[in-house]
């Protein structure tokens, strides 16, 4: 399965004003799924990694609204690295690519939409798992 071909940072609506510039998402018209969860990660201590899963249904979009981190993705078969460092662009990912984050820069804050409702069956934390689920 080549999902590899859906991941993508898209560009979002920048509105410049000399009083401090506006970004906005809507669900169904910047990033192709409807948002059911928000949530976030800061105060990551230097060198920490987060993620270092898939999921096997749910749609993420990540923001980096503050700061910089690498987003290093996996498809089963490629492994592909982003670095996020605007508040206007995001990356896309979708179901079943592993992911991990790492390299946050002091007081980084990652913003992350969901497709789905938080629930543990749908993560994949073994990678040899995630291998066979995608080949
Ligand atoms: P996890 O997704 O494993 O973190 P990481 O960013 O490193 O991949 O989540 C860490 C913990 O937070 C885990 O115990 C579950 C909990 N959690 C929720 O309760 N709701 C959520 O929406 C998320 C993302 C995590």
């Amino acid at each position: 399965m080549d999902t590899f071909t859906n991941i993508r940072q898209i560009e979002l609506p920048k509105i410049l004003d000399e009083r401090g510039n506006l970004s906005v998402i809507e669900e169904e018209t910047h990033i192709p799924f409807q948002i059911k969860r928000i949530y976030w990660i800061y105060d990551v201590p230097g060198g920490e990694i987060r993620g270092s899963h898939a999921f096997r249904h749910t749609e993420e979009f990540i923001v980096a609204l503050s700061g910089s981190f690498d987003v290093i993705l996996h498809d089963g078969i490629k492994e592909v690295k982003y670095a996020l460092s605007r508040s206007y662009y995001g990356l896309y990912i979708p179901r079943l690519t592993w992911r991990r984050i790492e390299n946050f820069s002091t007081n980084s804050l990652a913003i992350i939409l969901a497709s789905g409702e938080y629930r543990e069956e749908e993560y994949i934390r073994d990678f040899d798992a995630f291998l066979g689920s995608v080949t």
